[in-house]
């Protein structure tokens, strides 16, 4: 796609948003773009896989068997590997640490191949990483390439598991291994994970107190089906431009579809600590795998949930760097989105090749982060971070708002579990609405909110999550609470 289509469809959305400014809720109009920085032009890996942990770090996987790395293991450490398909003795590291406060990066040593792996952040904060591939995985059979890999899977508010996978979702019982409920087909019928990849996310679980607890996914993007054989014939079909949103927790669930302004595959999502979902990286032709996406996709968009259907979608500022197949996009505590990745090469390639390996990390500012709306920008003052918290407890939390800026009535607080993210899905990626209201002023610009924290491990498995103070769509920084 090129640049100045892509100003077109910016400028056009701009007019369309102008046009809606009076029945918009939020007031992010004079600001809405966000802005792109790159944070790290060389972190010697390519960001594969990454996991957000409670010390604001970020531990990232590339994979072990492509030969060196650019970036070595300290102290003249090596890895001895007979069981390697490049290096038997490897001196360079295959994982890093971002530390976000101080954007500088450490190598990390891996003992096996993380390569297609999965992981999540324990209840202590460990980070558990599984699965991967020869070393690092004992059952894999890649051969069944157009499997559907990666399915999206959320903890349902009943405790069962909401599973995805291909163009079908089940839900299941996974304490008594049974299937509790087969949800409709997604319209349209095209395959949305690996590598038709798509990518989902649990929508913000909101109304948490009493009654019936509702749950929806959104699932975007992906290509149609047969595109992989077509793509390995060097035929890069369109991807699709489609969304699909459902209430999994519904006793008679059904799928409505919107359309995104811009067709994605091996895209990613990620929850914004406002409950506002964004959409990035990937190609708008071509599916995942090796040397098969073509035409990146450079402008990310917001998902406004609450929005009217039809006016949910936001075309964000491109970036300059194409995130193709090993991309990967996660949110930090100060409400940037860290992007990095792209490796649709067998082995690195930096010359001579479409899209290079990249070894960049950059930054995605939503909007909310813009120097103009520090006005409106609430600070949390209290409980320190981290905190402890427990289930189903009142919690007094104190915030700041620069002299005259509260509206009581648009603020709320979230929660959001940090996901190990890889292969454009988001593991355990979750957020919880949980304010309650009840301001009151307890100083010069400073308030407190009492809200009433979850009370149930279906609705927060326990764990280390951000918590924002969020003021008329815009968050604060985030503290680290564990509830448990
Ligand atoms: C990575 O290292 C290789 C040599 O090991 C070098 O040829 C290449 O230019 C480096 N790439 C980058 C992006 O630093
Ligand atoms: C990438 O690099 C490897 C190893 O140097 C090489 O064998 C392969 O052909 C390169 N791939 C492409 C697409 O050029
Ligand atoms: C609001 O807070 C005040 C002061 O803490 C308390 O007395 C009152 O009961 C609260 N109201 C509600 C509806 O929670």
């Amino acid at each position: 796609m090129d640049r100045s289509f892509v100003l077109s469809f910016f400028l056009r959305q701009l007019v369309i948003l102008l046009l809606m400014l009076p029945c918009r809720r939020n007031i992010l109009i004079d600001a809405a773009g966000g802005k792109w920085d790159i944070l790290q032009s060389n972190i010697g890996i390519s960001a594969m896989h990454m996991q957000l942990l409670n010390n604001d770090k970020v531990v990232i996987f590339d994979r072990t068997d492509f030969g060196p790395s650019n970036i070595s293991l300290p102290n003249g450490r090596c890895r001895n590997d007979p069981n390697d398909l490049a290096l038997k003795i490897d001196c360079t590291a295959h994982s890093v640490e971002y530390d976000v406060t101080a954007n500088s990066v450490r190598p990390l040593m891996l003992l096996t191949n993380t390569w297609c792996s999965s992981g999540a952040a324990m209840p202590d904060g460990t980070l558990l990483q599984t699965g991967g591939f020869n070393d690092g995985d004992h059952n894999t059979n890649d051969r069944n390439i157009e499997n559907n890999l990666y399915p999206f899977v959320f903890l349902n508010v009943d405790g069962n598991l909401f599973i995805f996978a291909n163009n079908r979702a089940i839900l299941f019982d996974y304490t008594k291994g049974v299937v509790v409920k087969t949800y409709p087909t997604m319209p349209g019928g095209d395959p949305r994970n690996y590598p038709s990849t798509g990518s989902a996310v649990l929508l913000p679980l909101k109304n948490l107190q009493g009654g019936s607890i509702g749950a929806e996914v959104l699932v975007c993007g992906g290509a149609p089906k047969g595109s992989y054989v077509s793509a390995m014939n060097r035929n890069f079909v369109p991807a699709l431009s489609t969304c699909g949103r459902i209430q999994i927790t519904d006793a008679n669930p059904q799928w409505t579809t919107e359309t995104m302004p811009l067709a994605r595959v091996i895209g990613d999502m990620v929850l914004l600590p406002n409950g506002e979902v964004l959409i990035i990286n990937g190609a708008s032709t071509g599916t995942a795998g090796w040397e098969l996406g073509r035409n990146p996709v450079m402008s990310p968009v917001i998902y406004q949930p609450d929005n009217p259907s039809g006016s949910r979608f936001e075309v964000q500022n491109p970036s300059s760097t194409p995130r193709m197949y090993h991309s990967s996009a996660i949110l930090l505590g100060d409400g940037r989105v860290l992007v990095g990745g792209s490796n649709p090469h067998q082995y690195d390639n930096f010359t001579g090749v479409l899209f290079p390996t990249d070894l960049t990390l950059e930054a995605f500012s939503p909007a909310y982060l813009d120097p103009n709306l520090a006005r409106l920008r609430p600070k949390i003052i209290s409980p320190a971070s981290p905190s402890n918290i427990g289930y189903g407890q009142q919690l007094a939390i104190r915030f700041s708002i620069p002299p005259g800026r509260l509206s009581k009535n648009l603020v709320t607080v979230t929660m959001v579990a940090p996901s190990f993210t890889t292969h454009s899905f988001s593991m355990n990626q979750r957020l919880l609405v949980i304010s309650g209201g009840n301001i009151t002023a307890v100083g010069l610009s400073k308030y407190q909110i009492r809200v009433v924290t979850p009370d149930s491990h279906n609705l927060a498995p326990p764990g280390y999550y951000l918590l924002f103070v969020v003021h008329q769509d815009i968050p604060s920084e985030g503290i680290w609470v564990q509830i448990k």
